[in-house]
């Protein structure tokens, strides 16, 4: 989505700012855009359609000089990607830059035309420049006025940052449904939507909060409610460096976050897993008491934060005992909901700043869950900050748009939690103890199912004339399959269906024929007998099997032309969901390398997705 960085200082900030808007090519945009200004006032923009590249080379090319200014890339709502609708957004002297949506920017046009402003482009942000404009000429008064003053005619989410060329020494910037973070500098100050824009130049920052409006100039930052009172925050340091965001020996930041996985899970199990139990004493002292309180687990999330959810309640339902219902977060949020007894709301998400998920989390707040707990990649994101317990995943910063290495810590993670549930409720100690040494194990499992790359770089040139796969899965691994086929389409964009197994002959089997690949999830569990009767059935209709198994299991006639089978090693039942992820996370890799796509950035797409 959007991505935002702004700077004040006495020194030229275009480079700065165009190294942050690099830093946040990650997110997903379709244009860039940035205004400079210079000490006499002067504002130089330039914008352009595509790569962020194209902006350093423009910038390089005038020699743009400021010493403060905004920067954006854009991930167009309103208005298709253009140059002319990239921010920033100008009205005379007011600069805008705008992340998310407003929601009766019609109706402020339709005003604003009729005091006489015309509009350049077709995005909402535009009016809020001139809104700005128009605010400050009938109140007078300095930019802070006129942002207190427009805020109540704008509805909609909006991380905004907004300077005036003429007072070029302060910017401010406004959170109001999507976050931005100040990052503190000697005589200098920045502001983004990510930190990691900001980490080459600042190493304490300021985290907005909802309704944050932030004065910020060289050697001070004042923070405001949106009644102008004055409130507190806190500065933290963070531990994140750069080396943490560089793609080292690989091509790929989805590469490189597919073989971080085995430290990325030890990480998340550090201090939560010992040999003996599962210790989840940093939600607080009281924590085991609440738990055995819980009787239901509703869970929200979206795309991948789903599946793993979707995993999950099989694990909370046949290992903890509990009933766990998952759900869409766009869904759950716009429905008359019934709320079980003493049921605990888990929010998933990689990025903690899904707006659906946050709307859902928002909103279970009004009902009666007995608490909401977040597990998370960002410490310091809304959706943690909103929550009343947060376990964070270890996995360090996930650049490449599809999730990975967020997802198999998700699970680890939730798995930690449905042993520490089952412990409260009967979980047999010899079991717990089964489930801990498989979790332990799971680094090295990981690690040994990565050294079949080169198997399934192979299979993946199979894929290249496809436009439709099928994967199916069963129990525990048809949610696997699920994120088999996300991975597909999202990277690939080779369009993919996950299905229970059980379900093909309800109608998807009409789809396969000879040029239909079929991916199986065949761990050796116990529903493999049911599984081999739906692989005969897509054998028949010559559909072209690729079976993801475990080394033991055998397959009639394993040299058919149209089914490969691709032998993993041993792995625990428990844990066997993880496991097999990471072949099909491979696999829609190669696919999408040999079709050359943008992997870390794939089209239309975003890594973190804060409009709904
Ligand atoms: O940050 P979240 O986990 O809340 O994001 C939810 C989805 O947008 C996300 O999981 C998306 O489906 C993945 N990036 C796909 O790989």
């Amino acid at each position: 989505m959007c991505g935002i960085i702004g700077a004040v200082s006495q020194r030229n900030i275009t480079k700065i700012l165009l190294n942050g808007l690099l830093h946040l090519e990650y997110r997903g945009y379709d244009s860039a855009g940035l205004a400079v200004v210079d000490e006499h006032s002067h504002i130089n923009r330039i914008r352009c359609l595509g790569k962020v590249q194209k902006l350093v080379d423009a910038a390089n090319r005038e020699n743009l000089i400021g010493v403060v200014g905004l920067a954006h890339t854009r991930w167009a709502t309103h208005g298709i990607p253009s140059e002319i609708n990239a921010h920033p957004h100008i009205s005379e002297y007011i600069i805008v830059v705008h992340n998310g949506v407003i929601e009766n920017h019609d109706q402020i046009r339709k005003k604003l035309i009729s005091y006489g402003y015309s509009f350049s482009s077709e995005t909402d942000t535009e009016v809020i420049a001139h809104l700005l404009n128009m605010k400050q000429k009938q109140y007078g008064g300095s930019l802070l006025q006129a942002v207190l003053k427009s805020i109540p005619e704008i509805s909609g989410s909006f991380g905004m940052v907004v300077m005036d060329s003429r007072k070029s020494s302060t910017i401010i910037a406004v959170r109001i449904g999507n976050p931005l973070v100040i990052g503190c500098g000697m005589g200098e100050n920045f502001v983004a939507s990510d930190q990691l824009a900001l980490l080459s130049i600042a190493n304490s920052f300021i985290h907005l909060e909802e309704g944050d409006i932030a004065e910020i100039s060289c050697n001070k930052i004042a923070i405001f409610n949106v009644m102008g009172d004055i409130v507190n925050r806190n500065k933290v340091k963070l531990n994140i460096h750069h080396d943490h965001i560089s793609k080292g020996i690989y091509k790929h930041y989805m590469q490189k976050e597919i073989y971080e996985q085995p430290i990325a899970i030890k990480n998340t199990l550090l201090g939560r897993c010992t040999n003996k139990e599962i210790d989840l004493s940093e939600l607080g002292i009281n924590i085991g008491m609440f738990l055995k309180k819980v009787k239901h687990i509703q869970i929200i999330a979206c795309g991948t934060s789903y599946n793993s959810g979707m995993v999950s309640r099989y694990w909370f339902e046949s290992l903890a005992n509990i009933p766990c219902d998952v759900e869409i977060a766009s869904e759950f949020r716009y429905r008359k909901l019934q709320v079980r007894k003493d049921s605990l709301l888990i929010a998933l998400s990689q990025s903690g700043e899904t707006a659906d998920t946050l709307a859902a989390l928002r909103l279970s707040k009004k009902l009666n869950y007995i608490g909401s707990l977040a597990i998370c990649n960002v410490l310091y994101s809304s959706i943690v900050r909103e929550s009343d317990l947060y376990l964070i995943t270890k996995s360090g910063i996930e650049i490449g748009v599809a999730s990975t290495k967020t997802f198999s810590t998700q699970l680890t993670v939730l798995l930690m939690l449905v042993i520490k549930l089952g412990s409260l409720n009967g979980m047999h100690i010899e079991v717990q103890r089964k489930i801990i040494k498989a979790i332990q194990m799971l680094p090295y499992r990981i690690e040994q199912v990565l050294t079949k790359d080169k198997i399934i770089e192979k299979i993946a040139s199979d894929f290249f004339d496809k436009n439709h796969a099928l994967f199916l899965g069963r129990g525990d691994h048809y949610p696997i399959a699920m994120e088999g086929a996300l991975k597909l389409k999202e990277i690939s964009y080779i369009h993919a269906e996950a299905y229970a197994a059980g379900e093909l002959k309800h109608g998807p089997l009409a789809l396969v024929d000879n040029n239909m690949p079929v991916i199986v999830i065949a761990p050796n569990n116990q529903l493999l007998k049911k599984l081999k009767c739906n692989i005969e059935e897509v054998r028949t209709r010559g559909g072209l099997l690729y079976i993801f198994t475990d080394q033991n299991v055998e397959f009639r006639k394993n040299d058919d032309y149209n089914m490969k089978i691709i032998q993993l090693p041993y792995v625990e039942d428990v844990i066997a969901p993880i496991f097999y992820t990471i072949p099909l996370q491979l696999l829609s890799y190669y696919v999408a390398l040999i079709k050359s796509r943008d992997i870390d950035q794939p089209r239309n797409l975003a890594k973190s997705v804060t409009v709904e």
